[in-house]
C-alpha cells in the first residue's frame, strides 16, 4: 500500500488532493473524495460571483444547503457544517480552497475567520475540517492566522520562487502545480516534468512537504510525482469528470471527448486560463490574441489595461455552459483531460488511482533494474 508524509500529517488514506475548482461549485464532489479517503476541497470562488454570475453562486448556495440571502459567512459556515455532516461516519477529511489574490483579501479573510470559528465552536469537526488551502495569491501573512488556529496550511504555486516565499511564509505543504493543469494558469508556464523536482530539490525538507498538480490524472502520473519527488499529487480535471461531480453533465462529457491536443490557452478572469477546445474556446483565443496578447508573451494585464469584452465573452460563455448550450459554451479543464475516457464513481476512480500507481512502482525494478 502506498503511503506519504501527505498522507500521514492530514490523516488521509490515499496521498491525493481532490482540487477546488472555483469559482464552480463542487460541493458534492468533495463530499465524495473526502468518503473515498482523499483531500477533499470545496471551491469557494463561486461567493464572490453573487452580482456578476448569479447561476455559479446559485450552484454553489444550493448545493451547499446555504441560502441565497445569506451573508459569505454564513453561507460558507452552511457549506462548512453540511460537509462534516456527510463525512464524519467515514472519516472523512476536507477543507476549502480559498483564493488570496490582492483583490480578495477582505473576502479571503472572512472565510479563514469563519472556518477557525465554525471550528471552535463545533470542536468535533476538528477531525474533518483540518486544511485550508489557499491559491491564486501572495501567502505572505496568512501563517499565523491559520496554523495558530490549528489548520494545516497547504499553498499552490507556480515556480519555485513561489515555492520558497510559500516555505518563508510557513505553509505545511507546498502545491506544485504545471502549467498543464486546468483552468486558470500562469503567465510565465512551467510544466509538470520540470517544475514537480525542481520545487521539490528547493523547499522539501521533514517541515515542509511537496504535492504535484497538474497534468496528473491516473496510477502512472501519481507514481510519477512520487518518483519525483512529491509525497503525493493534485488532480482537478480527472475529478471534474466523476458521477458526483457537481458540473454540468455536458462538460464532464466533453472532458471524456476530448482528443489529442485538445485544450488551449485563453483569457480568463484573473489571467490565462485552459480550456477545453471548440469553435467557442477557438474564437476567444483568437480575440486573447488581438487584445491581451500578454496571455501569450508571460506579461500580466489587467482590467485596467486589457479589453473587458474579454471577460463579458467569458461571463456569457460560462452562462451558456450552465444552461447546456453547446455552441457558446466554454468549458475549463486541462490537458490531462484528452487522456480521461470514462466518468467513474469516485471511490473507484480513486481505488484504480492506487492500485495502477502500486503495480507501476512494483514492476519498475522487473523491467529497469538488472
Ligand atoms: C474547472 C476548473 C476550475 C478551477 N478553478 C480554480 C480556482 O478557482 N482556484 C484555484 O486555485 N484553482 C482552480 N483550478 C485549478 C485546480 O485547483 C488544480 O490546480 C488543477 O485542476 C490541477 O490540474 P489538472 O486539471 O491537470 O488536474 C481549477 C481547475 C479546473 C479544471
Amino acid at each position: 500500500m502506498i503511503k506519504s508524509r501527505l498522507c500521514d500529517l492530514i490523516g488521509i488514506k490515499y496521498p491525493i488532493i481532490q482540487a477546488g475548482m472555483g469559482p464552480f461549485s463542487n460541493n458534492n464532489l468533495c463530499v465524495a473524495a473526502a468518503n473515498a479517503g482523499v483531500l477533499g476541497l470545496l471551491s469557494t470562488g463561486g461567493l464572490f460571483s453573487k452580482e456578476d454570475q448569479p447561476w455559479v453562486y446559485n450552484a454553489f448556495v444550493d448545493s451547499g444547503e446555504a441560502d441565497r440571502d445569506d451573508d459569505m459567512a454564513t453561507a460558507i459556515e452552511k457549506v462548512f457544517k453540511r460537509t462534516h455532516r456527510l463525512v464524519k461516519d467515514k472519516g472523512g477529511i476536507f477543507g476549502p480552497n480559498i483564493m488570496v489574490s490582492a483583490e480578495l483579501r477582505e473576502y479571503s479573510k472572512i472565510m479563514i475567520e469563519t472556518a477557525i470559528k465554525v471550528r471552535k465552536e463545533n470542536p468535533e469537526m476538528e477531525k474533518s475540517l483540518k486544511v485550508i488551502y489557499t491559491s491564486a495569491g501572495d501567502p505572505m501573512g496568512w501563517g499565523d492566522m491559520i496554523k495558530g488556529a490549528g489548520f494545516t496550511w497547504i499553498h499552490i504555486v507556480p515556480s519555485v520562487r513561489g515555492a520558497m516565499r510559500a516555505k518563508k511564509a510557513g505553509a505545511d505543504v507546498i502545491v506544485a502545480s504545471g502549467h498543464e493543469g486546468g483552468f486558470h494558469t500562469h503567465w510565465e508556464p512551467l510544466h509538470s516534468l520540470v517544475l514537480f523536482p525542481a520545487v521539490v530539490e528547493a523547499v522539501s525538507d521533514e517541515k515542509t512537504i511537496v504535492v504535484g498538480g497538474g497534468g496528473v490524472g491516473d496510477g502512472k502520473s501519481l507514481a510519477a510525482a512520487l518518483a519525483l519527488g512529491c509525497d503525493g499529487v493534485l488532480m482537478g480535471t480527472r475529478f471534474l469528470a466523476t458521477q458526483e461531480s457537481d458540473f454540468h453533465p455536458m462538460w464532464k462529457q466533453a472532458v471524456v471527448d476530448t482528443q489529442d491536443r485538445g485544450t488551449l490557452i485563453a483569457r480568463g478572469f484573473v489571467g490565462p486560463a485552459r480550456w477545453l477546445r471548440n469553435s467557442r474556446s477557438e474564437e476567444h483565443a483568437v480575440n486573447t490574441l488581438k487584445k491581451s496578447p500578454g496571455t501569450f508573451l508571460g506579461t500580466p494585464d489587467d482590467y485596467s489595461t486589457m479589453d473587458m469584452s474579454l471577460i463579458d465573452f467569458e461571463v456569457e460563455s460560462i452562462k451558456a455552459t450552465y444552461e447546456g448550450n453547446k455552441e457558446k459554451a466554454l468549458m475549463a479543464g486541462g490537458e490531462i483531460a484528452q487522456r480521461i475516457k470514462d466518468m467513474p464513481k469516485v471511490s473507484d476512480l480513486v481505488q484504480n488511482i492506487m492500485k495502477e500507481a502500486e503495480e507501476v512502482i512494483a514492476n519498475l525494478p522487473k523491467n529497469y533494474i538488472s
